[in-house]
């Protein structure tokens, strides 16, 4: 891979060890991918923030990576942490583990990376443009970045993210480059579209029918696929495949087929699919947790929570996990306010799989959204319904 004589400087240690650790991790991943070059980035969002995904050997390698001197060369915002920053007592996070996280946050911010701990950063006015070079490390983040708004990222490693942040450059190759951009798998929708456990559905089937291909969906209703469907549309097929990148005629921004739509592979998902694939993932009898917000909640899903508890006593805990900044609107507007007073809680800076809910005694958790109804299970040893907020409430 090309460096240049700046680039040089920085790899041989010129602007300090954090810098040039940082730069020789971008270059091991460039000789890898045969990148040409590095090209600059607008923003950078770093995975790898929750105590429980990363443990003790993150948390000292962040210390490490921060003592170094490294610093964010461009805007940098973080991926959920594993519990609320502020309200994690009331959350029931054991003490053990809120020290650690505070710890990981601290060596973030040492290095000029923001908090703000959402893997919906496009929600809080990190959006970058159509196509915009950037370094993102969520996968629905990733998703929805490449597809919605037709920015340009690979799907980053923590460690990888983290290094782009510091240099402002990421290797030239993957989904940075047109070529590669191109769906060369068809996905025609025949089932009717609406609800939002069917956009789950559907990403979950594409997921896993695509793999690492990228789908281009035929047949989904424009004025139905709203951001907040799409954004679990994408979050499912990155949690069942490794869709990074994916195309809906009449809705996203870019429509590239590597060949004629003929030509391509292609399957049909029907109604019979959709309800086949949501009664796979049932597990669960009786509930001790509802979970909404994966990805982490618009305004608008706050509201529609706020308005159907409103008056009500709610029978089990229920969390609505969004971004700090989300939840300070939400609080302005009463929403929180509603939700709690009905039993729940309005969650920040987390969600309910990188919270260490299976150490706070749940078993069995009630979800929305595809990408967590497939995770929960696996990461959170949690028994499981997928079903639409109206079922759950
Ligand atoms: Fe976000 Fe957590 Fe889901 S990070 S996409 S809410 S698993």
């Amino acid at each position: 891979m090309y460096l240049s004589r700046d680039e040089e400087k920085i790899l041989g240690g010129v602007e300090g060890e954090g810098k040039a650790k940082a730069m020789e991790i971008l270059c091991a991943i460039g000789k890898i991918y045969g990148a040409d070059k590095l090209i600059p980035i607008s923003s950078a969002q770093v995975a790898g923030v929750s105590y429980k995904t990363i443990g003790d050997a993150g948390l000292e390698f962040l210390s490490d990576f921060a003592e170094k001197g490294a610093k964010a060369a461009v805007p940098s915002f973080l991926n959920p942490a594993g519990m609320d920053l502020e309200n994690w007592k009331k959350m029931g996070i054991p003490d053990e583990f809120a020290e650690k996280q505070l710890r990981i946050i601290e060596a973030y911010m040492e290095m000029g990376i923001h908090s703000t701990c959402t893997c919906t950063p496009y929600l809080i006015g990190i959006r970058p443009k159509l196509g915009e070079h950037i370094a993102w490390s969520e996968s629905s983040a990733i998703s929805f970045a490449n597809s919605m708004l037709g920015a340009r990222t690979n799907r980053e490693s923590a460690v990888s993210a983290l290094s782009s942040a510091i240099i402002g450059k990421t290797p030239n190759f993957g989904l940075h480059l047109d070529e590669n951009r191109r769906a060369s798998l068809v996905v025609e929708v025949a089932a009717p579209i609406s609800k939002m456990s069917d956009f789950g559905a559907l990403g979950i089937i594409a997921g896993k029918a695509a793999k690492e291909k990228i789908p281009a969906f035929i047949g989904l209703e424009p004025k139905l696929a709203n951001e907040d469907r799409m954004k679990s549309l994408g979050a499912a097929m990155a949690a069942s495949g490794s869709v990074a990148l994916y195309y809906a005629r009449g809705i996203t921004p870019e429509w590239r087929l590597a060949d004629e739509p003929e030509n391509l592979e292609g399957i049909v998902v029907e109604a019979k699919d959709l309800a086949e694939t949501k009664e796979r993932m049932q597990s669960a009898d009786a509930l001790d947790l509802v979970t909404i917000g994966c990805p982490h909640c618009s305004l608008s899903e706050i509201g529609e929570i706020a308005e159907k508890v409103k008056g009500k006593k709610l029978k089990m805990m229920l969390w609505v996990c969004t971004s700090r900044k989300m939840k300070e609107e939400a609080v302005r507007r009463g929403y929180a306010k509603i939700i709690e007073k009905a039993g729940g809680l309005v969650v920040a800076d987390t969600c309910m799989v990188v919270a260490p809910i299976e150490e706070m005694g749940f078993k069995a958790t009630g979800a929305n959204s595809g990408k967590a109804a497939t995770y929960l299970p696996s990461l959170c040893r949690q028994k499981i319904k997928f079903a639409d907020i109206e079922e759950l409430l």
